[in-house]
């Protein structure tokens, strides 16, 4: 999962902080999630990314474009997402989070676990905000909000989902029995490496995969052609749509999609209504019965029947140019005599569109 922790750019003046911030970010990469924080070198921050990275973890930083200008970004972390103010990276940050944990730190670190706490009052947000009580650190907050409930201001119900953790077993016990109700409830995912699962993406090309577009309605097509790769040092996957195809429209107008990947093979009910039937004549949803998954930073939802999940905004694409495709290619694929919007179309050119993979993970 993508764990998004607040703190401090300042060492602060117990070396147990130091401590606890490395060996909070230890376990963060060991155990396979990934790290959401502010982006910054130094102080606690630049400690935490650091033991992340060196723990073999990935580490996403959103840092407000005048940080970036100021020279604060921790130039070695996996990913950095450049934000025009304050108040868009908070909002970035609740975006990628699966859990939020504020370490303890000052007013900025107030300002962002409060925004978190308030959204999971709300019932905005659906995920474990943890208030890392190193010391007794956090006692005073934890009187505060204890206060508001005598006063009648607050409850226990909109308080349910704020904890306090004194240690990182505490953190990790949390996490876990989260991790546990929300695979009750259906809504687990597990974030991966997408390296680590090249070889069942590759592999499950060939029988088909889905693309999934969500414009005018949520639309699937099966694709055979793809890559995983690397483009601009960023984790890309590019896919060919025939110019045809009612995908296309959708992909121009929204510049993101999900890829869905079977994990236990296909299922012949998807694979011939996304990969034989056109989304201008049915709604595939219905037709092929599809089970869909809210997706986690874009707006185009995954397929539960097939888990292995790629969200991708699409970084670039490019039409085919007829004339530089091998002549025996070109006649086989593309002789000209099925009309575009056919589903076994052969008239239309194909255009490559690559997507930036922005998440991915397994849904449970
Ligand atoms: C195994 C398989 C692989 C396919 N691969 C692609 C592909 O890579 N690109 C493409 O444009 N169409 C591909 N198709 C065809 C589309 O899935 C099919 O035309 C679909 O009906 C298009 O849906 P849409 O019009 O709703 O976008 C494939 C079909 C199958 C069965």
């Amino acid at each position: 999962m993508n764990i998004t922790v607040y703190l401090g750019a300042n060492p602060g003046s117990d070396p147990a902080l130091e401590r606890a911030a490395r060996e909070l970010g230890g376990w963060i990469g060991e155990s396979g999630h990934a790290l959401v924080y502010g982006g910054s070198k130094s102080g606690l921050m630049g400690l935490l990314a650091e033991s992340v990275l060196r723990a073999g973890g990935e580490v996403t930083g959103v840092e407000p474009r005048f940080f970036v200008d100021a020279g604060f970004v921790y130039d070695a972390i996996t990913r950095l997402i450049v934000t025009e103010d304050m108040a868009q990276r908070k909002a970035k940050m609740i975006e990628l989070g699966d859990a939020f944990i504020a370490f303890p730190g000052g007013t900025g670190t107030l300002e962002e676990i409060a925004e978190v706490m308030s959204k999971a009052s709300l019932g905005h947000l659906d995920a474990p905000c943890i208030l890392y009580n190193l010391n007794g650190y956090y006692d005073g907050l934890k009187a505060q909000l204890a206060h508001m409930i005598e006063m009648g201001l607050s409850s226990p119900e909109k308080q349910a989902g704020i904890c306090f953790a004194d240690s990182l077993d505490g953190i990790r016990e949390i996490l876990r029995t989260s991790d546990s109700h929300r695979r009750e409830n259906g809504t687990m995912k597990q974030t991966i490496r997408v390296n680590e699962y090249a070889n069942q993406i590759v592999s499950a090309l060939p029988k088909g995969v889905l693309l999934n577009t969500n414009g005018d309605k949520f639309n699937a097509m099966v694709i055979g052609w793809g890559h995983l790769g690397t483009l601009w040092s960023r984790p890309t996957f590019h896919v060919y749509v025939r110019q045809g195809r009612y995908t296309k429209g959708q992909l121009d107008r929204t510049g993101e999609f999900t890829v869905s990947i079977p994990l236990d093979g296909v299922d012949p009910v998807i694979n011939r209504v996304c990969g034989g039937q056109s989304g201008f004549n049915i709604d595939k949803v219905r037709e092929a019965g599809l089970a869909l998954e809210d997706a986690r930073t874009i707006g185009t939802p995954g397929v539960r029947q097939y888990p292995l999940t790629l969200e991708c905004r699409v970084l670039y694409a490019q039409d085919q140019d007829l004339s530089r495709i091998p002549e025996d290619i070109r006649a086989r694929m593309y002789p000209q005599d099925v009309p575009g919007t056919a589903p076994l179309a052969n008239r239309d050119c194909h255009t490559m569109y690559v997507g930036e993979i922005v998440d991915a993970y397994i849904i449970g």
